[in-house]
């Protein structure tokens, strides 16, 4: 279905017109690329996929935005909001080519639902590349109870599916680009650096031979959602395998940050920033919390270590996947989407030594392991010359920026993390109890 009305003054439906608004002639700018390709980013109306359709205009590409705007509506159901006044899609899009010139096509389409309406489109456009962001993405929301279980499954995987399914069908030759999550790998401790997607393994063949072979790394996801991005993975090895798509996967750690060069451009294209207890990233929980005086929440002891990485490397690794796609044939490639890791009581120590607010453990609401270490490589978006901002030199900038900057929009009783994986755990909330023994912790060494 097309969205009306996005064009500006006096256009009215999106007509297909190649990724130009009628009357509107695109603009050529410094920078841009010399292979101009035709992109669909599935889910780009979200907290990746805006800033990243951004950077590939911006770049010079063809970018048709596809998303059912479900996160709006989870807001909504949720009680929730961003804590950034984002503007709904049209306005945004208005505004990116009223500030560049670059016209972002959008189409409302439902990518686990409305299978025919996604070939169409696809068989309309032929993308030199598909980047697939449209995902349920939450994992306490996806264990909130039996129905967002279902919801989660149900809408990723179908999803993920109808993509291939529909990739394939057509024949296109499209670079699938997919976000999945470090949450595949699990928090198990391995003791190993964890590789980019495969690990080699050697099998005894009882004849006291040794053959080595490449597998998928083994999956431990942590939660129903971790679970459908563990399931992603086995479709794309078939599609890789079977019909000889060219798949990029791309395993994601916890994204910060807010804004990026472009969506800073105008506050209409402001991002988005989720901050309440099933959206909200630990360190927006944090920033939240420093902002509104209340103690900073850790769940268990804090031991946990997560792999993070800021917004702006986010938009800079898609744009450098998207440049190297493998051959068709190749297996599935994967890379690791992340710059730095850290254990989260160190990250409180950090916000709390930054902001002066104290520091409460509280039960853990998830079904974790309470301590673990984590060595991820990211040696590809590396070599392939990615410079990282890291949290310690990026956090002021995020404080500032957007923590006390739109502080008055917040809803503090959003904040806590309250969806629990099993009857056992509690929410993460500071009780009166755990109020009274909240301390602030030694700084970090
Ligand atoms: N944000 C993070 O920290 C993080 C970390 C690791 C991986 N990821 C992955 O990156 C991707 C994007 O994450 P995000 O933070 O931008 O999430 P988001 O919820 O902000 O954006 C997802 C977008 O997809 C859309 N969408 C969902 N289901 C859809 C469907 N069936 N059809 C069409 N559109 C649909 C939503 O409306 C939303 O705009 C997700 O797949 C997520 O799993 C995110």
């Amino acid at each position: 279905m097309p969205f009306v009305g996005l064009c500006g003054a006096g256009a009215g439906v999106n007509l297909g017109l190649g990724g130009l608004c009628p009357g509107r002639v695109a603009v050529r700018r410094k920078g841009q690329v010399a292979m101009r390709k035709r992109i669909v980013i599935i889910g780009g109306d979200g907290f990746c996929g805006w800033p990243t359709a951004l950077r590939l205009s911006k770049l010079g590409h063809e970018i048709t935005i596809v998303d059912n705007l479900s996160r709006r509506a989870i807001d909504a159901e949720l009680g929730a909001r961003s804590l950034t006044p984002i503007r709904s899609l049209s306005e945004r899009i208005d505004a990116w080519f009223d500030v560049t010139g670059h016209y972002i096509r959008p189409e409302r389409i439902d990518v686990a639902r409305e299978y025919d309406a996604l070939c169409d489109l696809l068989a309309e456009i032929r993308p030199h590349a598909l980047v697939h962001f449209g995902e349920q993405r939450a994992a306490p929301y996806s264990m909130k109870d039996a129905a967002h279980k279902r919801y989660t499954v149900d809408n990723n995987i179908r999803a993920t599916h109808n993509i291939l399914v529909a990739l394939t069908h057509l024949g296109l030759d499209t670079h699938l680009v997919h976000l999945g999550t470090m949450g595949v790998y699990g928090y198990d401790d391995a003791g190993i650096e964890i590789p980019e997607g495969y690990l080699p393994v050697f099998v005894a063949d009882g004849e006291g031979g040794l053959h080595q072979r490449q597998i998928l790394y083994p999956a431990a996801p942590g939660s129903v959602y971790h679970m459908t991005k563990v399931m992603d993975q086995r479709m794309f090895a078939y599609y890789a395998k079977n019909d000889r798509l060219r798949i990029t996967d791309l395993h994601q750690g916890i994204v910060w940050g807010t804004q990026t060069d472009e969506t800073r451009l105008d506050e209409r294209l402001i991002n988005r920033f989720d901050y309440d207890g099933d959206y909200g990233t630990v360190l927006n929980r944090f920033l939240m919390q420093a902002a509104t005086g209340h103690p900073l929440t850790v769940h268990g002891t804090g031991g946990q270590t997560r792999a993070f990485i800021n917004i702006h490397d986010t938009v800079n690794c898609i744009t450098l996947a998207v440049a190297h796609p493998p051959e068709p044939g190749d297996r599935v490639k994967i890379l690791n989407q992340m710059t730095e890791t850290h254990r989260v009581r160190d990250l409180a120590r950090l916000v709390a030594e930054l902001t002066g607010v104290e520091v409460a453990l509280v039960p853990n609401p998830r079904n974790e392991a309470a301590e673990n270490d984590l060595f991820v490589s990211n040696k590809t978006f590396l070599d392939l010359g990615l410079h990282p901002i890291t949290l310690r030199e990026g956090l002021m900038r995020e404080t500032v920026e957007i923590a006390e900057r739109y502080i008055d929009r917040v809803l503090p009783e959003t904040v806590p993390a309250r969806s629990t994986w099993t009857a056992a755990q509690a929410p993460g909330e500071v009780s009166e109890a755990a109020l009274s023994r909240a301390r602030r912790l030694e700084p970090a060494s």
